[in-house]
């Protein structure tokens, strides 16, 4: 009896759910001409760079097994591959990988900047995929709800105007709102007029931007990506490791959750004072001081003291002392070039030790290349 439940149960296909796409696995190319060929021609490929022995790479790896089952693999395919072994490690490089795992996706034969930094779940890949193949725009057909969303001024919108949803650009703009779902709110204004399509983002601050290039794909992705990231765009604790793994000095505006006024002043100073400095040499955010109150709390300020600004160099940190006066001409300036000057000299006091040095990506969800070339065991 023992024996014949062994052998019904060796027979029992150990995967499910198996009924979706069978036999579709995570494939593993072993060279990068390989590589290449399995991506060509498929809507997305999503690459899993890892390290062999690397515990988070193998983590990551159960996981992403459970994942080609949900797609068709003639549109999506994962992709892992080793950043260990030679055949991977000028591809790897190329690449920017600095740490492992990292999950970088190749859109309709885009390479995409931004890496998935989202939870290390089924659900949560899985869902990120299907934004990211299948967004659906909000369809806005009256002028009043074209209205409404142009006074939002909490978002960074990106609105198009077309005459139909058959239109080539219209299916050009949905793909590439899929591709940047996470850092901007896409809107589709259909009417019957000349002159369309035309793509526009809102800018609350700075005014609006409108996308006058070739409306091919290629093209609306680039503009896209440059414009639908705000001059100053907010950080949370879900998106701060793409801008502290930069460490480049932060200079934080912490403000009311309300009080867009005073990012959209901060946006203004910070478009017409320091600019050249961005991306560069710095990098400017905002918060909402009430999430981010135990940073405040370490320069020994509180949600009384709103809105701030502050410059954290990740050696040491300095308050701007007045709000108000960011609109002095030169003022804000004056202060980041002093702030970052007196950090490189490290004539500061150790009671302003650094607070966003402890946000960097963590070594509980990564291993790093430097650790891996220091001691190989890892
Ligand atoms: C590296 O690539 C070559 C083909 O270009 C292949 O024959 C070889 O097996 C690969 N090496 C490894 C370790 O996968
Ligand atoms: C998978 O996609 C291809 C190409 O779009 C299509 O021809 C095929 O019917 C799809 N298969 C399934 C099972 O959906
Ligand atoms: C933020 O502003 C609102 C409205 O002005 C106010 O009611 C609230 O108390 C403020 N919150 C903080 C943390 O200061
Ligand atoms: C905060 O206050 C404490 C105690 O008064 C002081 O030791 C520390 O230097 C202060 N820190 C800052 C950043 O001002
Ligand atoms: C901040 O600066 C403005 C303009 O110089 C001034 O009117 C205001 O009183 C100052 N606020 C504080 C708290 O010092």
């Amino acid at each position: 009896m023992i024996l014949f439940v062994l052998v019904f149960i060796s027979l029992v296909p150990n995967k499910f759910p198996f009924y979706f796409h069978e036999h579709h696995k995570v494939l593993r190319p072993n060279s990068v001409a390989e590589l290449r060929k399995t991506i060509k021609g498929r809507e997305l490929a999503v690459i899993v760079f890892g390290a062999k022995r690397c515990r988070h790479s193998n983590h990551l790896e159960h996981i992403v097994n459970e994942l080609p089952q949900y797609f068709n693999k003639s549109n999506v395919v994962i992709l892992s591959l080793d950043c260990r072994s030679e055949n991977f490690t000028k591809y790897c490089a190329d690449n920017n990988i600095n740490k492992f795992p990292t999950m970088k996706m190749v859109y309709l034969g885009i390479h995409m900047k931004t890496e998935y930094r989202g939870q290390r779940k089924v659900e949560a890949i899985k869902s990120y995929i299907d934004k990211l193949v299948d967004n659906e725009i909000p369809i806005l057909d009256d002028i009043d709800k074209l209205i409404e969303v142009r006074a939002d001024n909490n978002h960074r919108c990106v609105i198009g105007f077309f005459s139909s949803t058959k239109n080539d650009v219209f299916q050009n703009f949905k793909k590439v709102s899929g591709i940047f779902h996470e850092q901007c709110y896409f809107y589709a204004f259909i009417n019957d007029v000349q002159q369309l399509p035309v793509i526009a983002v809102r800018d609350s601050a700075l005014g609006d931007e409108i996308f006058t290039g070739k409306q091919d794909i290629n093209n609306i992705y680039q503009w896209v990506r440059d414009n639908c990231k705000p001059l100053v765009p907010e950080m949370t604790f879900d998106n701060a490791e793409e801008f502290i793994e930069q460490q480049k000095p932060l200079l934080i505006l912490y403000r009311n959750i309300s009080d867009m006024e005073s990012v959209n002043q901060f946006t203004k100073v910070v478009n017409s004072e320091i600019k050249d400095l961005l991306p560069g040499s710095i990098t400017a955010i905002h918060v909402d001081g009430s999430a981010f109150r135990n940073a405040l709390r370490f320069a020994n300020l509180t949600v009384e003291d709103l809105p701030l600004i502050q410059i954290d160099t990740f050696k040491t940190h300095y308050t701007f002392g007045n709000f108000t006066e960011i609109l002095y001409s030169g003022k804000l300036r004056t202060f980041v070039k002093n702030s970052i000057e007196s950090s490189r000299s490290g004539l500061y006091d150790d009671g302003r030790k650094s607070i966003f040095s402890r946000l960097k990506p963590s070594s509980k969800r990564y291993s790093f290349v430097e650790e891996f070339t220091k001691k190989d065991e890892l």
